[in-house]
């Protein structure tokens, strides 16, 4: 396997880099200062048979952004965070996550890609039968493909460690013995976000992930969801009805209507009412 060290970097090796180590000695540069850019969508278009949802969105977020996707129901939210994560096709564009492309990427690829994000869905989808702590060692799924991480008493000590560490991040580590089935909405949630968290992921998507909730769980899970990104510093992508919640948790509001991406401002220099007419 080739190393990541080119032989273009070889001829330019300062002369005080150290030639057995590969460690080059230079001023510090801007690496510092130049953000990661986690996600960067290029003219995107998605249409379903002759049905187009949007065409030409491009935006580019940078690591520990927190980004609201706003628009009326049926605008393409859900549809373009599914695109963004690679989950399904774009009709045209492109789509790069973590420096890897989400779009033309092999299956194969595309389920490494996938693992080191985590997705919040309006729906919690734990599996009802199984215990609370089963649910979240599935988070590891991704990276750990197999049974070993489909329940709690086959999964190895670290996994079970770091789903109880991820249940406890969430305030419901005296719920890991619990079936799934016996918890309310917004304890539901909170061990759905656990799920998401637990493989440590650099970006989070949430997708409306209130919705089912009455408002006042609804206002504690993005509290809590929000707090656990800011500290993980990581990027998060959400989609929400709610134009409070978009203005307070995002920082940044992307808005779709007819087709196209009409908004992309900070939140901070807009007002509810500037998007209300996006929910028309
Ligand atoms: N798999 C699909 N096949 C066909 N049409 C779809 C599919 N998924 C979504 N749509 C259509 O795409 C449009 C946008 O849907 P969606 O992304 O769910 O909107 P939002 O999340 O903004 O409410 C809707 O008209 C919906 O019916
Ligand atoms: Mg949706």
């Amino acid at each position: 396997m080739r190393s990541s060290v080119t032989d273009l970097d070889l001829k330019q090796r300062p002369l005080n880099g150290d030639a057995r180590t590969g460690v080059v000695h230079t001023a510090p540069v801007s690496s510092v200062d130049v953000p990661v850019v986690d996600i960067e969508a290029h003219s995107v278009a998605k249409s379903f048979g002759d049905n187009r949802i949007f065409s030409d969105v491009s935006f580019r977020l940078e690591r520990g952004a927190s980004v609201a996707l706003v628009g009326a129901n049926g605008a393409g939210k859900s549809t373009l965070l599914r695109c963004i994560m690679g989950l399904i096709p774009v009709s045209s564009g492109s789509v790069r996550l973590l420096g890897q492309d989400a779009t033309g990427a092999r299956a194969s690829d595309l389920r490494r890609l996938r693992a080191r994000v985590g997705l919040v869905s309006q729906k919690h989808n734990l599996v009802p039968r199984l215990s609370v702590l089963s649910n979240v060692i599935h988070g590891l799924l991704g990276q750990e493909p197999g049974l070993r991480h489909w329940s709690q008493t086959l999964a190895p000590a670290p996994s079970r460690e770091a789903a109880m560490a991820a249940l406890e991040s969430v305030g419901l580590a005296e719920f890991a013995a619990r079936r799934a089935d016996r918890l309310s909405g917004g304890q539901s949630q909170r061990v759905a976000i656990a799920r998401a968290l637990v493989s440590q992921p650099k970006v989070l998507f949430a997708d409306e992930p209130t919705a089912s909730l009455d408002p006042a769980a609804g206002e504690d899970v993005m509290e809590l969801f929000f707090q656990l990104a800011r500290e993980h510093g990581v990027t998060v992508v959400f989609t929400s009805h709610n134009i409070e919640h978009a203005l307070h948790y995002g920082d940044r509001i992307l808005g779709l209507a007819e087709g196209a991406l009409k908004l992309d401002a900070m939140a901070a220099a807009l007002t509810t009412s500037d998007l209300r007419g996006l929910y028309d």
